[in-house]
């Protein structure tokens, strides 16, 4: 497998960086009107009156659309974890009724991006404001459990939790809470529509082109036939850019109107609360161990905030009652409704905050014992999964606490807090586990085989950043054994074979699939031509290779395609059957089939970090981050390395910076732009390294991947926590840390 493995450098990275990548708001079509936004300026209530008037008398402005003109036009759909296609079922333009800030309540369209802008922010809106309650903490309605937005995710409890944690010479109760954070992506959300005919494309930044596609085909009575979704390139999402967004119907419905193509990017504000968030979330962890640091009761209570109207919840008790060795467990999840617009999944949705709780609470428990962080992980490692008795298809959750702590020099820490101090600052180090279920997906893929050697890849997947055109460029020449010179990818598009979302570090797992069963097959095609197809025995399919223009066989007997292929190319669709939840009927429908594959299988990793902490002024700063991660196989080891480390950064961030700020009288986000809203810049940034385990798993799929995109961001915010514990003696338990928390 002489392509696997490889840095092979990113093959859309000259294209990028010489700008000639195209993304969505680069598309620049010939007579384009351009559409502007304006979201309610109230968190509650309903508009009572638009003036149109000064707006539509600018020059240039073409149209003004509020729920006076598009009410009856778009048809609602499902939220696309359940079973649908939209971010938001609110349909935020078929009422006058206003059910958060933010939200969409007018479309502007002009001959030019800064009319429409400046029309936008002259429209005439009186509204009759209602009282809002947009945050979990001072919410008054009800906590309702989990499973009745979502069936499959029921409370847990098995042994015997309040009885062991009675008995347990040692205990740690305490409460975590995680702020409201925003992916901020830096390419801003919008679209591009163009009709021709009953025809209409749209240029999207999605990570589920299928999923805008059948979504919209559904919001405006169309053939999804007639409907094409184009995104080659996502200028980041992180979460976001999940599937059918709010805006789009409008946008098209205008375009179609006008009778010409509408694009609109919206502001960063906007992107604020007509994309999605992560929500705020508390947890109650209890612990009890006996004196040796095993674990005799595992207790998670987590409260999460939710839209009034969606059912988008975010469990994620399943993976901390499963990561360590515990008899007696219990666990339970709620849902708080609050007056704002509905959140979403951004990088390990679950796991970032779920496990800054556990992993915080399993560090105040070391403290407790006297026993070090490492150890006590050591000690109640587990082969199976505490819930289901399975067996993880690999475990190397303690060889990366091995490996990185020994890379990182863990054996200089003190178990004693606030004991090293050089000049002004404190040090501390702290550590903590990373972990993530493998999920995986159906998948298709079109190669095609020319009599030149050139060999053309498309799938209706997606490039987030991931680097997918490249590892894909390395799997297809790995399953055909031809130069990843001759390879081309292409991806994004809905008139490709089709795939699902880019999310849940799905995709690699996934396509890898498609990928072989396409090679095969067309391998096995080439050979029937063959002259000497049926004379030695067939050859496995894996051992022929298409190389420099040629079918090889194992024993070097070589044939040119162009023999081969006679009058044309050969065209071949692969297919991947991902996860058992009804993939191919699903991935042909445009719906979500992400979910564990037939083996148990999660990637580990073990997450370290160094803090200082200034004694006088409470400035905190992170010199060093290491992660050590096991992930299986691993396809690129630089893009690969490349996701890691940005996700340790970003972790970074989630642990000292990031927080959106709810304004509790109006709801709205009040830091909804990059000045306020925190995020690390270099200068934040100190020596940050990730290493690779090898990993075999020869059970998790035929090449051994497991997922790895969202795997760095997880547990790095309670290793800098548990760091400053260490620097500090102050146990933090609501992120983000800031200097206020250490001063005094
Ligand atoms: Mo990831 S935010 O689970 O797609």
């Amino acid at each position: 497998m002489p392509f696997i493995g490889q840095s092979l450098p990113r093959v859309d990275g000259l294209a990028k960086v010489r700008g000639e990548a195209v993304f969505a708001a680069d598309q620049l079509l010939p007579n384009t009107a351009y559409a502007a936004l304006v979201t309610s300026s109230i968190g509650k209530g309903r508009v009572c009156h638009v003036t149109r008037s000064s707006a539509a008398s600018i020059t240039g402005v073409l149209a003004i659309f509020t729920h006076e003109d598009l009410t009856a036009d778009i048809r609602p759909v499902d939220h696309v974890l359940a079973g649908g296609y939209a971010n938001s079922t609110l349909l935020p333009l078929a009422a006058p009724d206003i059910a958060y800030h933010g939200q969409i309540v007018a479309l502007v369209v002009a001959e030019t991006g800064e009319i429409a802008q400046e029309a936008a922010a002259i429209l005439e809106i009186v509204y009759a404001p209602a009282p809002v309650e947009p945050a979990m903490d001072s919410a008054t309605g009800a906590a309702i459990p989990v499973a009745a937005l979502q069936p499959a995710h029921q409370d847990v409890s098995q042994g015997d939790v309040e009885g062991a944690l009675r008995r347990a010479p040692v205990s740690v109760t305490a409460v975590y809470e995680t702020p409201v954070q925003h992916h901020n992506p830096i390419e801003l959300v919008g679209t591009t529509c163009t009709w021709n005919g009953p025809k209409l494309t749209v240029y999207e930044p999605t990570r589920f082109v299928e999923g805008v596609r059948h979504g919209l085909a559904i919001q405006l009575g169309l053939d999804p036939a007639d409907v094409r979704v184009i995104c080659p390139f996502i200028g980041g999402h992180f979460g976001s850019k999940l599937a059918l967004s709010q805006y789009t119907a409008p946008v098209a419905l205008a375009a179609r109107r006008l009778g010409r193509p509408v694009t609109l990017v919206a502001t960063r504000a906007q992107g604020f609360t007509i994309a999605n968030h992560r929500p705020e979330t508390h947890h109650t962890i209890r612990l009890g161990a006996d004196r040796d640091g095993r674990l005799l009761a595992l207790q998670h209570d987590a409260v999460v905030a939710t839209s009034q109207f969606d059912d988008f919840a975010m469990p994620g008790t399943d993976v901390t009652t499963a990561l360590y060795a515990c008899p007696n467990l219990s666990a339970t999840e709620r849902v708080i409704r609050v007056d704002r617009n509905t959140p979403g999944p951004m990088r390990a949705p679950p796991e970032v905050p779920y496990l800054f709780a556990l992993e915080s609470a399993m560090d105040e428990l070391a403290h407790a014992l006297d026993l070090d962080p490492i150890a006590l992980r050591r000690r109640n490692d587990t082969l199976t999964n505490q819930i289901s008795g399975k067996p993880f298809s690999s475990r190397s959750l303690l060889r990366c606490f091995d490996q990185g702590g020994q890379a990182f020099g863990w054996d200089r820490r003190s178990n004693k807090p606030r004991a090293v101090r050089e000049g002004d600052w404190w040090v501390g180090l702290g550590c903590a586990s990373s972990a993530r279920p493998v999920k995986v997906a159906s998948a298709s893929l079109r190669l095609r085989v020319g009599a030149d050697g050139r060999v053309l890849a498309e799938t209706a997947h997606h490039e987030i950043g991931n680097g997918l055109y490249t590892i894909l460029t390395q799997m297809v020449a790995d399953a055909l054994g031809a130069d990843p010179a001759r390879i081309t990818v292409r991806l994004g598009d809905t008139s490709f074979p089709p795939a699902g979302l880019s999310g849940g570090s799905s995709t690699t797992v996934s396509v890898v699939g498609a990928v072989r069963s396409a090679a095969i097959d067309l391998k096995r095609q080439l050979m029937r031509r063959s002259t000497r197809a049926g004379n030695n025995g067939d050859p496995d399919m894996l051992s022929l290779n298409v190389e420099r223009g040629e079918l090889r066989w194992p024993d070097g007997y070589a044939e040119p395609l162009a023999d081969l292929l006679g009058r044309g190319d050969i065209d071949l669709v692969g297919r991947f059957e991902g996860s058992g939840e009804g993939g191919f009927a699903k991935l042909d429908r445009g719906l979500v089939a992400v979910g564990p594959g037939p083996a148990l299988s999660w990637s580990f990793g073990a997450q370290f970090a160094e803090v200082r902490v200034h004694a006088e002024t409470g400035e905190l700063r992170v010199p060093r981050l290491l992660g050590a991660f096991a992930a299986g196989s691993i396809v690129n080891p630089m893009t690969a390395r490349s996701q890691l480390t940005g996700g340790m950064i970003w972790g970074l961030g989630s642990a000292l910076l990031e927080e959106t700020v709810i304004d509790p009288r109006s709801g709205a986000y009040v830091n909804a732009n990059l000045a306020e809203y925190l995020m690390p810049v270099a200068a934040d940034i100190g020596a940050v390294e990730a290493i690779l385990l090898d990993e075999i798993d020869h059970q998790v799929n035929p090449l051994g991947v497991k997922s790895l995109g969202e795997l760095g961001i997880i547990g790095v915010n309670a290793a800098i926590a548990n760091a400053v514990f260490n620097a500090s003696g102050r146990r933090l338990r609501r992120l983000p840390i800031r200097v206020d928390d250490l001063l005094g």
